[in-house]
């Protein structure tokens, strides 16, 4: 029997379920969790590949195996060895979940993945999306998941006239993907429809090498374009912030956020947004006394580093620093204060490799080059540039 769609249009799932499986057999992109498909590769991967590329999402799941090669491993790690293996992926409250996760696995599950969609949803970090990714590709459970790709392809199958952000749409959304997934076909078909998705029913559509054309109601009413309807796209706020790189005896000052800040548990330097009419210099002498107790001078700029998040576009203006007065007989002073940081470490250049930083603080670390207790700025991988102090 044809699915009908709310406007009472037929959609013949059976047949379009034969096609895709059958496109997907031969499209099907060799990732490397495919092909033996164990619950903790599947997971990883998963959590991964939200909000990143697949080729990006590919090349950190290859390095995460080396580093945690099974749940074992995993949940006998240090956070902070966690968040840099994490470190570039953003969204860092899902790294500290995966670890929670592999710890209740280990010792509520006694190691073992659990397999049912309630059990792996009652895991840390893991919704409805993730939760029907596992149960269906892991264990081939037979329930739809929904991601945006999904979204995408059945909003154009349906022709759906309806926002996929507001509820009536996303109920729409999720009838139609659990009506189109044929029983015993859950893992591939997922698989599918996400591949689908993003190979060739993309935002820019190659409607021609698509083997469900011929079902297609938006392909047929010339609307694939305008499918899915969602809300008008917010805009990225601007935001000026002034960081510092404090030197002193040829170490560098860097701080850890706390645990319930937006990137809890990554190490930064100090700094914050500048105030209405302040200069980026006096924000960040402000902000390191704020922050730390430590009276700093600026000694130069560094860069001026611009990065982009999922809400805001962040304008970096970054100094070398230098203390402004002499700190007693310590080589490496302890902060008066430290109220935005659970730790401090003076490090070297070649330790700050090794702490996993907020993407911004990241591309200002790698410019950075030591030499002599002198900072100097490398452009992207030539030689040391611009001596600084
Ligand atoms: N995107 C997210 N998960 C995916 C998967 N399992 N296959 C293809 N694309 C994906």
């Amino acid at each position: 029997m044809p699915y009908k769609t709310q406007t009472g249009q037929a959609l013949n799932f059976g047949a379009m379920e034969r096609q895709l499986l059958a496109w997907f057999r031969r499209n099907m992109r060799p990732l490397p969790w495919r092909g033996h498909y164990s619950p903790y590769g599947v997971w990883i991967s998963e959590i991964m590949l939200q909000q990143t590329q697949m080729e990006r999402g590919v090349s950190f799941y290859l390095a995460w195996m080396q580093r945690f090669p099974d749940l074992a491993s995993l949940a006998r790690a240090q956070e902070e060895e966690v968040l840099k293996a994490w470190e570039g992926l953003g969204y860092y409250s899902r790294a500290r979940n995966i670890l929670k996760a592999a710890r209740i696995i280990m010792e509520r599950h006694h190691g073992v993945f659990p397999s049912s969609l309630e059990e792996i949803r009652a895991l840390p970090g893991v919704g409805p999306y993730t939760a029907a990714a596992i149960a269906s590709i892991a264990f081939e459970e037979d329930v739809a998941c929904i991601d945006a790709n999904v979204e995408r392809v059945v909003s154009r199958l349906a022709a759906l006239d309806l926002c996929v952000r507001e509820r009536a749409g996303r109920e729409a959304v999720a009838e139609l993907a659990g009506a189109f997934l044929q029983r015993g076909c859950g893992r591939d078909h997922n698989q599918a429809m996400m591949e689908l998705g993003a190979l060739v029913c993309g935002k820019n559509p190659d409607c021609p090498a698509c083997p469900l054309r011929d079902y297609c109601l938006a392909h047929k009413r010339n609307t694939v374009h305008l499918r899915p309807v969602l809300p008008q796209r917010q805009e990225r706020i601007p935001i000026s912030v002034a960081s510092g790189v404090l030197v002193h005896n040829s170490r560098i000052y860097v701080q850890k956020r706390l645990p319930k800040d937006v990137w809890g548990g990554l190490w930064e330097f100090p700094g914050g947004g500048m105030e209405e009419n302040e200069q980026p210099e006096a924000t960040v002498v402000r902000e390191f006394f704020e922050e730390t107790g430590f009276r700093v001078q600026v000694v130069d700029k560094l860069a001026l580093i611009r990065h982009s998040y999922t809400k805001y576009h962040i304008t970096l203006h970054c100094f070398a620093l230098e203390l402004a007065s002499a700190s007693g007989e310590c080589d490496f002073p302890a902060p008066p204060h430290l109220c935005e940081a659970s730790e401090f470490r003076w490090l070297t250049l070649e330790e700050l490799a090794d702490y996993a930083m907020p993407s911004a603080h990241r591309k200002l670390a790698n410019m950075l080059t030591l030499a002599n207790g002198r900072l100097y700025t490398t452009s992207s991988g030539g030689l040391p540039k611009l001596p600084l102090a």
